[in-house]
């Protein structure tokens, strides 16, 4: 343990096999989360789908959901470059293109919007759960929710989801970003109506400050990354949706034939809420691995030490300086390090170079556009020896709507 402490002190990229692992039904069985919270959100997303179709047609049914595709060519180019033999397929899970907010964060940030003006218009009997929930579009209810406030902390992607959706459904929204969001990421948010506030700090500042500001205020919500439960169910649902890809694809998931996952990591809700969604179905035929740049490894270190939430990077000396913007966090979620600390099956980090260097990998070899961020999964399948027939997943959490000047200057980079 001292050794790899070592190293992820030193800024060297490292391979953990998490050595606390139990078997996913001692875990879940005490998780406070279940499988009924799960279909719960995702009946919940069902029920907003008419709404989500008005103001977002590109959607196509109202259901924000990303393609699941193999990615051949990839792989082909991680064998060679790795000189490696990868067992079984790859596949992309293609968040990326994620409608409406080009990320994962339109999976939890947006569930959690939408449950939270659900509870105020059942509260208030504007509609009832068997309504057509597409009327709330209507502008007597936009002016009602213009009353209420809405506030994150965010790096860039959780603040563009909920920016969006709260300012399109007339709720006053504020975004408190840290120094890593991109311009174009602040603009993008300014033009759609929501408030923006800068922060020279990182995200924990942007969270705090956000948190203050609604402290005592009735009428706001704060979409807290650090703990919420809402927005980690709006991930989980993810699982349901690839359970259903990988059965379009005719692809067994079974102890003879087991599934990586490999997801960005950063303060944790994202991938932690897929990996429990994915314990819940597949059990110990997953396995899930979170991955970090070696600038922010908090999620890891934490996992490591034992010491979770209560770890900041910075004790270490670590700079939380990343190209992976949607992955520099310097505190790993309480909730989240709680339940992987027996459940997730281990992690790796990785420099901005290799993230750079992947990312355009990606574009070359098949031509999808990702953010660096979103590049880090794509290395589990080299990282480990495989024996068995393994369907390998990267998780591909953003980058739809960089601008073409900005992605080029990435894989200039
Ligand atoms: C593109 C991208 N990937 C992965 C993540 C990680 O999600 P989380 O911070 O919930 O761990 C983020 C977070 O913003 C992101 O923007």
């Amino acid at each position: 343990m001292h050794e790899m402490i070592e190293k992820i002190t030193a800024l060297q990229p490292v391979v953990w096999n998490n050595p606390k692992k139990k078997t996913a039904h001692s875990v879940l069985a005490d998780f406070s989360v279940k499988m009924e919270d799960i279909v719960d959100a995702e009946r919940r997303l069902q029920r907003f789908a008419p709404l989500i179709y008005k103001y977002f047609p590109e959607t196509g049914d109202g259901i924000i959901e990303s393609p699941f595709q193999e990615l051949p060519e990839m792989k082909a180019n991680l064998e060679k470059n790795h000189s490696k033999t990868i067992k079984g397929k790859l596949y992309g899970k293609c968040d990326n293109q994620l409608k409406i907010a080009g990320s994962i964060k339109a999976r939890g940030g947006i569930y959690e919007v939408l449950k939270f003006a659900e509870s105020i218009a059942l509260e208030n009997h504007w509609i009832t759960l068997e309504d057509n929930y597409e009327v709330l579009g209507e502008e007597k209810y936009r002016e009602r929710f213009s009353q209420y406030k809405i506030a994150v902390g965010s790096t860039g992607n959780l603040g563009l989801s909920i920016g969006i959706i709260s300012a399109t459904l007339g709720f006053e929204v504020t975004v408190h970003m840290s120094r890593d969001a991109k311009q174009w990421k602040k603009d993008l948010l300014r033009e759609k109506g929501a408030k923006v506030i800068e922060y020279t700090e990182d995200y924990g500042k942007a969270v705090e400050e956000g948190r203050k500001a609604c402290l005592g205020d009735e009428k706001a919500h704060f979409i807290d990354d650090e703990n919420s439960r809402d927005l980690f169910l709006g991930y989980s649902v993810a699982a349901l949706r690839l359970k259903k890809d990988l059965e379009g694809k005719n692809i067994t998931v079974d102890e003879k034939n087991p599934l990586r996952v490999y997801l960005p990591c950063g303060v944790g809700g994202a991938p932690g809420g897929i990996a429990f969604g994915l314990k819940t179905i597949f059990k110990d035929a997953v396995q899930c691995y979170y991955v970090e740049p070696t600038h922010a490894p908090c999620m890891l270190l934490g996992l490591i030490t034992g010491k979770k939430e209560k770890l900041h990077i910075g004790d270490y000396g670590i700079d939380n300086i990343t190209e992976a913007d949607g992955l520099a966090v310097g505190r790993p979620s309480k909730m989240v390090s709680d339940l992987s600390e027996n459940l997730l099956d281990g992690g790796y980090t990785l420099e901005d170079e290799t993230l750079l260097g992947l990312m355009k990998m990606l574009y070359s070899t098949e031509k999808i556009k990702i953010e660096p961020s979103a590049a880090a999964g794509l290395l589990g399948p080299v990282k480990w020896e495989d024996t068995k027939e393994t369907t390998h997943i990267a998780w591909l959490t953003g980058g739809d709507l960089i601008p073409e000047e900005a992605f080029r200057k990435l894989l200039d980079k």
